[in-house]
């Protein structure tokens, strides 16, 4: 979703600012801009295509102070007078991350005042918003906070004004900004990969703060305008891990890169003789020994992982677990009890529909509350009383791979840690779950080795418009993940049902031209899911199977069999996502679209 830098050096910073856009792409914008602060005067470029063009529409602009931004549009169509910065009479101008509610009150007022629109947007309000308190005498900063104190909704903001050649004011609520620090020059940014380039320092502002930056020094204000003292963090980011090295696309990389992330998320774990609630927070004991059920809140591949797990923690830990989508538990009127333990999960910890799910929990009642992420110092990290980092590294495509992995092997973890606390595991079970984690990571190695037989299959799926995808239990979600796979980086329409579903209604679909994608584990239900199986190829449907070994499913006309390592156990799900994933990826390549940033989508959904 939208990213912002901003940058007060002595040297030009349009190359900082053009590289940490750059850096900020793999989000999703539609277009991009920025402003310079040069003579005292602002001057600014803005393109509706990649930062590449905003590179050459800003060749001729250079300054020692500026802002910019990729614009993922929410009010107003993808436009140049759409994107940011927005400014107000040649003297402020501002980029802004997440959604005034209300910016249709202030616009009204604003234009009674005299102010005139050039845009669409919501963020125009906050421009005009800032001149006006700025032009009546107030220093930057204070006209910023008088600003902010008049908007209702999420933001991150960088604001600079004509006149101030070395101060940049910021603030976040409810939308990602931190600080980089460096020698006689300081920086702001959605993330830190966009200020790789010039610090690893690293300062994460909470919710409401304001900071007021300049060439040698910063002051961070909190909500209630307190000067406060933020931490100077080292940043553990290396350019390494966000650049694309040998790969053409950031989503192969990261599919690849999962039996490391696998193997650094299962460390201190693997690396001990017994599972402790520890590694869950200082504090998880305590919690767990007062919850008696579970509730898990996500959205998209998270909502996935976590429907793995409802099963997992219902089976192993005799724990009555539900999983809601995010979006829907917040505005629902549900019956809250305060011994549930909350579980959101969520790659990017800012997703704003998890973030208000996790805040609605604890405003009813519920004081137990769980992240499971893979950015440390994300909003929901720090808005959770407990927490297990994924150790998957940043994720650059859009289309989750390694994150979902990851958060599988947290919440098996959780389920054994539970299991153990609640009596249902032996000794000697623990063990056992513990030698199968070690192996996990060199399962998914054999199980990537299939690649270039996927690739040839995948050639089956360049005419089609239409697949069902098939599990049963603990891989009806897997059945889901592929579906969702499939369709946000093919542009194929694909739905997941488990197989015992198929006839009470999407049979009816099934015909020649409808692939119809099968995960068969060589579990209990295997021999029910074989039987679903007869159904869709009585219809002509062509099927392609996941088999593990010893299923006995064989490759027939119009049956195409991958056959997977021997069945995995409760670890098989994470088997089972490999396949699925490239099966994806390679559509995706003959389809020829953009796989790591597929229309219309964000990486770090920030908005409602
Ligand atoms: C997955 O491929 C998606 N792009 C999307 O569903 C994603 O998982 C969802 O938006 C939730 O994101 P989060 O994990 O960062 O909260």
């Amino acid at each position: 979703m939208c990213g912002i830098v901003g940058a007060v050096a002595q040297r030009n910073v349009v190359p900082i600012l053009l590289q940490g856009l750059q850096r900020l792409e793999y989000r999703g914008y539609d277009s991009a801009g920025l402003v310079v602060v040069h003579d005292k005067q602002l001057q600014r470029a803005r393109s509706t295509g990649r930062v590449a063009d905003l590179t050459l529409k800003s060749a001729d602009i250079s300054g020692h102070l500026g802002i910019a931004h990729t614009r993922w549009a929410t009010h107003g169509v993808p436009s140049e007078r759409n994107a940011h910065p927005h400014m107000s009479n040649a003297s402020i101008a501002v980029v802004h991350n997440g959604i005034i509610e209300n910016y249709e009150e202030l616009r009204t007022r604003l234009t009674a005042q005299g102010y005139v629109f050039t845009s669409d947007t919501d963020t125009e309000v906050i421009a005009h918003l800032v001149h006006s308190h700025y032009k009546n005498g107030a220093t930057l900063l204070a006209a910023t906070q008088a600003s902010l104190a008049e908007l209702v909704g999420a933001y991150a903001i960088g604001v600079v004004a004509a006149d101030n050649p070395a101060q940049l004011i910021c603030s976040r609520k409810g939308s990602p900004l931190l600080l980089g620090v460096g020698k006689h020059e300081n920086f702001i940014a959605s993330d830190m990969s966009a200020l790789l380039a010039v610090t690893k320092n690293v300062v994460y502002l909470e919710e409401g703060d304001v900071a007021e930056i300049g060439l040698d020094a910063y002051k961070v204000f909190d909500a209630r305008g307190k000067p406060v003292t933020r931490p100077v963090q080292i940043s553990e980011l290396t350019n390494d891990s966000v650049e694309l090295g040998e790969y053409k696309h950031y989503m192969l990389k990261e599919i690849f890169e999962q039996p490391q992330a696998l193997a650094n998320t299962l460390e201190a774990v693997c690396n001990s003789q017994s599972l402790i609630p520890g590694i869950f927070g200082a504090e998880a004991s305590a919690a767990f020994a007062k919850i008696d059920s579970i509730l898990i809140l996500a959205c998209g591949t998270s909502h996935n992982s976590g429907l793995v797990a409802r099963n997992w923690l219902e089976e192993i830990a005799g724990i009555p677990c539900n999983v809601e989508i995010a979006s829907e538990y917040r505005y629902r009127t549900s019956v809250s009890n305060p011994n549930t333990l909350i579980v959101t999960i969520s790659q990017s910890g800012e997703t704003a529909d998890t973030l208000a799910a996790l805040n609605h929990a604890k405003a009813v009642g519920h004081a137990h509350t769980l992240a499971i992420c893979n950015v440390p110092e994300s909003a929901i990290i720090r808005q959770s009383s407990l927490r297990f980092l994924t150790r998957a590294g940043p994720e650059i495509g859009v289309a989750s791979t390694k994150a979902f992995t990851t958060q599988l092997a947290g919440l098996f973890l959780l389920t054994l840690v539970l299991a153990k606390l609640r009596g249902k595991l032996s000794q000697q079970q623990e063990q056992q779950h513990l030698h199968d984690l070690r192996h996990l990571p060199s399962a998914v190695q054999a199980v990537l080795k299939l690649e270039p037989a996927i690739k040839k299959l995948a050639e089956n799926f360049a005419n089609k418009h239409h697949a069902l995808f098939l599990g049963r239990g603990l891989h009806y979600p897997i059945a889901l993940e592929g579906a969702l796979k499939l369709k946000e980086i093919s542009y194929i329409h694909a739905e997941a049902y488990p197989a015992g579903e198929l006839k009470h209604g999407p049979l009816a679909l099934v015909d020649k031209d409808m692939p119809v994608i099968a995960v068969a584990p060589n579990d209990t239900l295997l021999e029910k899911l074989k039987s679903n199986l007869q159904e869709v190829r009585a219809r002509g449907g062509e099927l392609f199977v996941f088999a593990d070994a010893n299923t006995k499913i064989q490759s027939s006309e119009g049956v195409h069999v991958m056959q997977m390592p021997e069945h995995a156990g409760f670890l098989s799900p994470i088997l089972h996502t490999i396949p699925l994933q490239l099966l994806a990826y390679y559509v995706a390549l003959q389809k020829g679209t953009d796989v790591d940033k597929p229309r219309n989508l964000a990486k770090s959904v920030t908005v409602e």
